[in-house]
């Protein structure tokens, strides 16, 4: 297995371009499983996710065209399964966005069950109940869901009890193509689903209310080719920031979106950075100082999101004062806090809130990556504290940041990848 060795104490600065976000293109390859013929994605980013994503639709006979510069085209013309492996789901939840769109378009999915993943349970109950309303027959046997529905499924209102962005993905791309009206109530609202929706409107959905809780889905009898660029990823984008608010740094973050960042940039403001941003880019200057520490609490868009988590943890190891995290979408998401802990981080976890002391006293040490955000966050650490750090089991990064070791080069950090020696 792949590691980082990182030498820190540098402060970041300059200019980092960020890719298409992870969490939109993958529903965004799935929703290629609606169109008769191609649809053409732009801004995709090189992710180990996307591979598993795209290996999957072509495992199922769809051709896969990635020739293009930031660009795949798929075309479902040639389908001959509609079956989405153990083997393949295990490795990536999102692989439930197949569901959905194989049912609404050749009438019958078999996916796999995803099974548990590091951060918590995380069911599908709520995306199966959904497919359910619509008419569906479901099974679950074998580790497997099999659905099933003789002709096109049947628009309905669906509440969701507690949101959910895959579940709504999987609806929405479901009544796009289902007979009459689909309401989607307490809908996820994140700019991912937004993006999705956009694209399947250039596909020739009829959807309105994407971005608000109600989402409206008149739908159609087929869908057409179209092209779609990914919208930028604000969690990336997050994550360099965050970085150089460490480090006491100044960067600026190009071909990304700042108005999808509003949660992430008042935090940044409230530990003294100065932020300044413009259509597509955002910089930050902390003048090199040392940030404040910030109180979280994570929840759905457009509140701070879980996925921001890790990173603002590692920046309050480090922060001037006390600070609490509280979780509350995952049950257990502090497990980069154990890690932290080894380099030096005051950190006291009580239930699903962490209390943090500040110091300036962390060092660089062995740690193991457990997810991908927690990789990043130990990543971060050890860029900026004094001393060297091998972080193991770097896959986890792999799965959704693109390159992060030459951006991070390119910042000025000292990151190196020691490949696995077989
Ligand atoms: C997506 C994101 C992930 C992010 C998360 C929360 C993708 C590919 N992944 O994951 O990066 O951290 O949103 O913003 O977009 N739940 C149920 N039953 C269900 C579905 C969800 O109880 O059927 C619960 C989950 O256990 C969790 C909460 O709902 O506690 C939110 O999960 P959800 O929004 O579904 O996360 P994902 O879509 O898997």
């Amino acid at each position: 297995m792949d590691k980082f060795l990182i030498e820190g104490g540098k402060t970041l600065s300059g200019e980092v371009r960020i890719s298409g976000a992870k969490n939109a293109a993958l529903p965004i390859i799935a929703a290629g499983l609606l169109v008769k013929g191609p649809l053409t994605i732009d801004n995709m980013p090189a992710l180990h996710d996307v591979n598993t994503m795209l290996k999957l639709i072509e495992s199922m006979g769809v051709s896969v065209d990635r020739s293009g510069d930031r660009q795949v085209t798929i075309d479902t013309s040639s389908i001959n399964s509609y079956k989405a492996p153990y083997e393949l789901v295990k490795t990536m939840r999102a692989s439930i966005l197949v569901l959905g769109p194989l049912l609404a378009h050749f009438g019958e999915a078999e996916v796999s069950l995803p099974g548990g993943c590091a951060i918590g349970s995380r069911p599908v109950d709520l995306h199966i109940r959904g497919l359910e309303a619509m008419g569906a027959t479901i099974v679950v046997e074998e580790g497997y869901i099999r659905a099933t529905m003789d002709g096109r499924l049947k628009g309905a209102t669906i509440f969701f009890d507690t949101v959910t962005v895959t579940g709504t993905e999987n609806i929405l791309m479901a009544a796009a193509l289902a007979e009459g009206q689909t309401i989607i109530e307490n809908a996820a609202k994140e700019p991912e689903v937004t993006d999705l929706a956009h694209c399947l409107i250039s596909m020739g959905a009829d959807i309105s209310g994407a971005g608000t809780d109600t989402i409206i889905v008149n739908g159609v009898e087929s869908l057409h080719p179209a092209q779609h660029s990914v919208v930028p990823d604000r969690i990336e984008t997050g994550t360099f920031l965050v970085a150089a608010a460490m480090s006491g740094g100044k960067i600026k973050t190009t071909a990304t979106r700042p108005d999808i960042q509003e949660a992430v940039l008042q935090k940044l403001i409230e530990a003294g950075a100065t932020i300044e941003s413009g259509e597509d880019w955002i910089s930050i200057d902390m003048k090199g100082k040392r940030p404040k520490a910030v109180n979280i609490t994570t929840a759905p868009y457009p509140a701070f999101p879980t996925d921001m988590q890790a990173q603002f943890a590692a920046m309050n190891c480090l922060a001037e004062g006390v600070s609490h995290i509280k979780e509350t979408i995952f049950e257990n998401r502090f497990m980069h806090m154990q890690e932290m802990i080894r380099m030096g981080g005051k950190i006291l976890i009580d239930g699903n809130t962490a209390t943090i002391e500040g110091s300036t006293q962390l060092r660089g040490a062995p740690v193991m990556a457990t997810d991908l955000r927690a990789s990043a966050s130990l990543v971060m650490l050890a860029l900026v504290v004094e001393g060297e750090t091998l972080i193991d089991r770097i896959y986890h990064i792999d799965r959704g940041y693109e390159n992060i070791e030459e951006k991070f080069q390119g910042l000025g950090g000292k990151i190196t990848r020691v490949k696995a020696t077989k």
